[in-house]
């Protein structure tokens, strides 16, 4: 697994970077099918899909582009707690994206039940690879307790689980959430951990230092086949340097 750090002196220009390289991977995309990405939610995202709407509006085939979710909470799309309103408000409202291609948690079915109808949507809907639903790009976040999707900690069972999706529930609120599972997550072409914020340096230093000796939930994100890309701001960063690009071969 080869994993690469970037380094940007603002959450703000790390976003930028990102939605560059986002465009960048898209645009040079050739195999005849759609683009697959999942992304993830919460707060830092949103600079991404902001940057990405209005960099990339015009000058990406949107078309040529399928998005999933990493995980939703359980509640309806209008509700200032989903995914799904973050992603629309910021991004989806902005772009030429085919609503049929785009693929919502429904947070607000039963978790048991959405949880078994989307792992059929995207077991549908993406391709496979290692017998496995394959996606070119997974984007996650990661909370200040070392969690990413919705596999908080004492649940990192959720990285050997068999299904493709899976109830979780936000531990600090008992907010049930739909999320992807590791199975998902380690078969994914290209892996974007995209993290800002003084908060998540201790984190970051624990798993981009420790790798497997972390003791977080993000740690076991280790895509057997792709590539982990962190892109950081400074304070992020700033227990393993300052923005320069670093690469660690774990
Ligand atoms: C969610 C996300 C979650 C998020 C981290 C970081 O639904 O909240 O998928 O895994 O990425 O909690 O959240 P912030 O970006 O808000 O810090």
């Amino acid at each position: 697994m080869n994993c690469d750090i970037k380094i940007f002196r603002t959450a703000e220009e790390s976003a930028i970077a990102l939605a560059d390289e986002l465009a960048g991977l898209i645009n040079a995309f050739t195999e005849d099918r759609l683009f697959s990405i999942a992304l993830s939610g919460g707060s830092t995202p949103k600079l991404l899909f902001q940057a990405l709407a209005a960099r990339h509006n015009d000058s990406l085939d949107w078309r040529r582009v399928s998005l999933f979710w990493v995980d939703e909470r359980c509640v309806p799309p209008d509700d200032p707690e989903s995914n799904y309103r973050m992603t629309r408000d910021a991004l989806l409202e902005k772009i030429a994206i085919p609503p049929e291609n785009v693929h919502r948690i429904r947070g607000e079915e039963d978790p048991d039940s959405e949880a078994l109808r989307y792992s059929e949507v995207i077991e549908r809907s993406a391709v496979l690879k290692n017998e496995r639903p394959y996606f070119d790009v997974i984007l996650l976040g990661l909370g200040e307790d070392g969690h990413t999707a919705s596999i908080f900690p004492g649940k990192e069972s959720l990285f050997r689980a068999a299904e493709t999706c899976a109830v979780a529930v936000n531990p600090y609120s008992g907010q049930k959430r739909i999320t992807i599972t590791g199975r998902i997550i380690n078969n994914a072409g290209l892996v974007f951990f995209l993290v800002s914020g003084r908060k998540k340096a201790d984190i970051v230093r624990a798993i981009v230092c420790k790798g497997s000796k972390a003791g977080y939930p993000a740690q076991f994100v280790r895509p057997v086949y792709g590539s982990i890309i962190w892109y950081l701001d400074d304070e992020a960063a700033s227990l393993i340097g300052g923005s320069k690009q670093k690469r660690n071969i774990f």
